[in-house]
Parts: C-alpha cells; sequence; structure tokens
C-alpha cells in the first residue's frame, strides 16, 4: 500500500454542465491511497495519514496529483514525422504519412517506434492513449507490446485502407476484417489492453471494406471504432465525390454500420445540422484535436456549441498531425480555439477534458480518469510552478483554477515530477 501526498484534485461532476467550483472537490494537503493498481482512498492528508499508518508514504509536497492524461485520438505511426512543414490535409498524408507508415511492416522498426513514443507521452504525463495503428499487424503487435510493458491501459487497432494509398500501403476488405478479428481476439482484453475497429477514413477504404468493417463490429459490439470525419473542406468534397448517393460525410459511415455510440469520430469540424443532430442522437464521441486543426489548417472545433448540445467530447493531440506529445500543450491550444470562437474555457472544463472527460469520451469513465475510490492509479505528479515563469505568475494565484492555469499554457515535461500507471511508478 502507499499513499501519496501533495494537492488533489478529483472531479464529481462535469464542469460544463456546472460551476467549477461544484464540479470538483480540491484539498490542498491532499492524500491518495493506492493499493493492487488502484485507488483505494482520497482525502485530507491529516484523516488518511491516520487510517492506514502502515502504508508507505511519498510526499509531493505542494505538486497536484492529477490522474494521467487521457489522449483520445494519436497516430503513434507517425512520431517520427511530427511538425512535417507546409502541407495541407491530402498533402501531408500522401508527402510526410504515408511513406513513413509504409515502414512498420518491420516488427523492429514499429517497436522501436512504440516504445519510443510512450516514452515521450508517459514524460508528458499521459497514461492513456487511443491509437491508429498502420495498415500492418506488426504496427499493433509493437504497439501494445509497448503498452503492456509499462502497464499502461491503452487502446488501439490496425488502420485499415484498401484504396486512395501506395501500393506499400494497401490492405483489402477481406485481409482488413481476417487481420483485424485475429488482432482483437489476441489482444482485446488482455491486461489494460483493447482494441478499436479502425478504418482509417472513408476516402482510403472502399464500400466493401467499409462493409466488411461495419459487420466486424455487429459481431463485436463491445469493441469502440474510430475513424476521422469532417477534418477539411477538400476531404469532404472527395467524400461526396467516391459516395455520391451519400447525404453527407457521416451518412457513408452510417450506411456500413459504422456510426453508434461507442463510435469516435476524430476531428468532427465542419458538421452539417443534420450531422450534428444524428451524432448526438447515437451519441457517438467527436474528438477535439486542437493543435492539428490549427497545424494542418483545417479550422475551429465547435466546442461551445457541441457541449451545448449535449455531445460526448474528447481531447486528443492527433500526434503526428498535432505539433505537440503533450496534453498540457493541448490544453492550451483547446483554450485558444476557445478564444476564436468566442467562448474561453475555464482551467476546470480544460482539465476535465484531458481527464475524466476524455475517459467519458472513450467509455471508460468508470476506470480511468478521476482521482476516486474504486478508479484504477493512473496518476500525474504535477509542479505548478515548474519555470520560473510559471512559478512567477503562479506565486500570484488566488485559487487552484488560477495556480493551474500558468501551466496548462506554458507547461511541458518538466511540469512532470512522477506518472504511475496501474499504481506502479514508471518515474
Ligand atoms: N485523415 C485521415 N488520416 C489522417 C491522419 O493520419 N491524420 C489526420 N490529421 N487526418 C487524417
Ligand atoms: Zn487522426
Amino acid at each position: 500500500m502507499e499513499i501519496l501526498l501533495g494537492q488533489t484534485l478529483t472531479f464529481t461532476n462535469d464542469p460544463f454542465k456546472t460551476s467549477p467550483d461544484t464540479a470538483a472537490t480540491h484539498h490542498e494537503r491532499g492524500a491518495v491511497v493506492i493499493e493492487n493498481g488502484k485507488i483505494l482512498a482520497v482525502g485530507p492528508a491529516a484523516d488518511i495519514g491516520e487510517a492506514y499508518p502502515q502504508a508507505q508514504v511519498t510526499d509531493y509536497g505542494n505538486a497536484l496529483i492529477s490522474p494521467g492524461f487521457v489522449d483520445t485520438h494519436v497516430h503513434y505511426p507517425q512520431t517520427a514525422i511530427i511538425a512535417s512543414w507546409g502541407k495541407r490535409l491530402i498533402d501531408w498524408l500522401n508527402s510526410y504519412t504515408f511513406p513513413e507508415e509504409s515502414r512498420f511492416g518491420d516488427r523492429a522498426y514499429a517497436d522501436r517506434v512504440a516504445n519510443t513514443y510512450f516514452d515521450l507521452v508517459t514524460a508528458t504525463g499521459t497514461t492513456t492513449t487511443v491509437s491508429y495503428c498502420t495498415i500492418h499487424p506488426e504496427s499493433v503487435e509493437a504497439y501494445f507490446t509497448a503498452a503492456q510493458s509499462r502497464g499502461l491501459r491503452v487502446l488501439g487497432g490496425k488502420t485499415c485502407m484498401d484504396r486512395n494509398a501506395p501500393d506499400t500501403l494497401v490492405d483489402s476488405a477481406q485481409s482488413a476484417y481476417d487481420d483485424s478479428k485475429a488482432l482483437l481476439k489476441k489482444w482485446h482484453g488482455v491486461d489494460r489492453l483493447s482494441y478499436v475497429i479502425t478504418p482509417r477514413f472513408a476516402p482510403t477504404s472502399t464500400p466493401e471494406q467499409l462493409d466488411a468493417l461495419g459487420a466486424l463490429w455487429g459481431e463485436h459490439p463491445e469493441l469502440m471504432m474510430q475513424t476521422h470525419i469532417s477534418e477539411q473542406h477538400e476531404e469532404i468534397a472527395w467524400v461526396q465525390d467516391l459516395f455520391p448517393k451519400a447525404r453527407d460525410y457521416l451518412d457513408v459511415y452510417e450506411t456500413f454500420g459504422l456510426a453508434r455510440d461507442g463510435a469516435l469520430f476524430g476531428h468532427a469540424i465542419h458538421l452539417t445540422e443534420r450531422e450534428r443532430d444524428r451524432l448526438r442522437e447515437m451519441d457517438a464521441s467527436l474528438i477535439h484535436c486542437p493543435t492539428s486543426n490549427m497545424f494542418i489548417g483545417s479550422g475551429l472545433f465547435d466546442m461551445a456549441g457541441l457541449m451545448e448540445t449535449g455531445h460526448r467530447i474528447g481531447l486528443a493531440t492527433d500526434t503526428g498531425g498535432g505539433s505537440s506529445f503533450s496534453m498540457l500543450r493541448t490544453m492550451a491550444a483547446a483554450y485558444e480555439v476557445g478564444q476564436l470562437s468566442g467562448t474561453p474555457l475555464h482551467p476546470a472544463q480544460l482539465w476535465w477534458l484531458a481527464t475524466a472527460g476524455s475517459a467519458n469520451a472513450i467509455h471508460l469513465g468508470d476506470m480511468i480518469g478521476t482521482l476516486a475510490p474504486g478508479y484504477e492509479a493512473d496518476i500525474a505528479v504535477i509542479d505548478l510552478a515548474s519555470t520560473p515563469a510559471i512559478a512567477q505568475r503562479a506565486d500570484r494565484a488566488e485559487d487552484l483554477w488560477q495556480a493551474l492555469f500558468p501551466t496548462i499554457m506554458m507547461g511541458d515535461d518538466r511540469a512532470m515530477i512522477s506518472v504511475w500507471a496501474g499504481g506502479k511508478k514508471l518515474f
């Protein structure tokens, strides 16, 4: 049994639905008790210390003990091409992404990148990732193996594409179905790993492939499904060309059984009224990727409007279309996008989006993303004065939210004092 001492923050409500101060419980001198990989208790340090006199205590002083961050949309195979200059989506895919993803049939290369990726993201406090792999089963093996060795709860799947990609990077309707099925049978539910059915996006799949993956999802309704929707105008026009009978982009996915709750739709920027209504009705998850949407020049996600209508929303880096591995940087970008849209997000809303909100978007809101008894002990211990610039600003803070905001806007991996996954200390 372990006890961590520091400031603790627990969301008991959604801060988009209630005021930030009633959404969260904060103990300035708090304690988190960990046993068998889970959180046993959270409370004021004075009470907890007396209740568990045998526990091993680590005192983090004034640092914030937070749930680890949950990154709901990444492409780990794009680790080495992050920050590639000068292209919009389709050119960016063809110029940078597809050549790099073509290398992942080599298991040794995939292992190397997967390990680099998890070293980088855990250093920024992320403990759960939802990743696209490549068309190669080797890329999925590498991803799950690297996560498993670190004790991380992660989700991911083989990216399926059978057209509009180079010959080195296409499967077929049948092989996509067969390979996905074999991988999900091997990995789903093993340790802390979950398989996600992963058609890349409508333009790179034939109707036959989308149909096959819809059928596979029908056979395994317990899985999540991830894909992209309405990221750029050129992409949307292309989908309309390729699927002339579809009412809109979402209708393509609906036609093939790929749109319901459990669907994770990346980007979702340029939605029609019908798409917005249907997405709400089916309770699908929309994934906001703010650094990517700015880096690739895609547009502004309507966070305020979609929260108002009760959509389920997750936050994500979209590595490597996104320009950072860090959920702190991603929260900062979400704040900036909110400003451009006329609605600044409160620090509580940003932190919730990176933890409990994102856990809820991937249907794991009762297991991870919250610092409370019964939850898995995935924890980031964060220095709220990690650089001179942040420290001098945080010094003026009059409450927790003001103390948190400089780290949201200016923090990076230097803020991470310690990260725990499933009750085990990674560093
Ligand atoms: N749409 C289809 N594939 C991708 C991808 O890899 N990144 C982004 N940002 N959008 C996509
Ligand atoms: Zn993506």
